[in-house]
């Protein structure tokens, strides 16, 4: 399956982000599956997939800290789309010892709590989507940060053991913003109001003007290791 995701990163040079995701639904069918914050590059991605195949598999992780209008994305996504986005919770036993013990906003205090909360409420819950899988879409772009800037169209994901494609690596924000217009696509309205990276309310604020378009994320935290562990940098 390694050797696939090389492969799969040549084939992909010069290919449309359409043609990616078409060749990817038709190679791996069920076993492929995409992932959504429901941010803007996702809703590009969810379109897609849905004039594709109106039964292409999406999943969303709600970490139970979610802004109120992630919520209001899901339900008019599947209004749109007539489809489920499928929602992966945290194990509730594992958050309760957490808050009980760390305290309801623990991500604050330090970077080692930071990581254990992502760790509950992301990565555990993304290692049982995954799992059964061969490959795992995502709206990932090279522009988005310093740490994304060596990601490929295909990339083989050790820890998950799954082919992760990337199909938007290399469009621009502009893009992004173009094709939803273009397609009326329903998106987050908190991307109208200074939030261009949408991520748990308590660790996401608005960006000022010419400030990098992750910087709102985990602000307190240094611009180079700024990853929840979603995706390793
Ligand atoms: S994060 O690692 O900093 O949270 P980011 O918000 O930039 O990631 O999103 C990058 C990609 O990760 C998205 O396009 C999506 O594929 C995936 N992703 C991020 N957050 C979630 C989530 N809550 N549920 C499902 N997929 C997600
Ligand atoms: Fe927890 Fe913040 Fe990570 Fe969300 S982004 S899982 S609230 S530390």
């Amino acid at each position: 399956m390694k050797k696939k995701a090389d492969h799969y990163n040549k084939q992909f040079s010069g290919v449309t982000a359409e043609d990616m995701l078409r060749q990817i639904l038709e190679l791996h069918g069920d076993k492929a599956v995409f992932s959504t914050s429901l941010g803007a590059e996702d809703q590009v991605i969810t379109h897609m997939l849905m004039q594709i195949n109106p039964e292409a598999k999406i999943f969303t992780l709600d970490t139970g800290r979610m802004f109120p209008e992630t919520y209001e994305v899901i339900e008019k996504t599947e209004a749109r789309y007539n489809m489920r986005i499928r929602v992966f919770f945290p194990d509730y036993k594992a958050v309760e010892h957490m808050v009980n013990t760390r305290g309801i906003n623990l991500f604050y205090y330090s970077i080692e709590n930071r990581k254990l909360c992502c760790h509950i409420r992301k990565i555990e819950p993304l290692k049982r989507a995954l799992r059964g899988n061969q490959v795992w879409i995502t709206g990932l772009r090279r522009e988005q940060s310093p740490t994304r800037l060596d990601m490929r169209y295909s990339e083989w994901d050790e820890g998950n053991s799954i082919i992760k494609v990337n199909p938007l690596l290399d469009w621009t924000e502009k893009q992004v913003w173009d094709y939803i217009h273009q397609h009326k696509i329903p998106y987050n309205t908190l991307h109208d109001k200074g939030f261009p990276s949408i991520g748990c309310q308590p660790c996401t604020r608005a960006i000022e003007a010419g400030e990098d378009v992750r910087a709102g994320r985990w602000w307190w935290e240094n611009p180079d290791s700024k990853e929840c562990g979603l995706h390793k940098a």
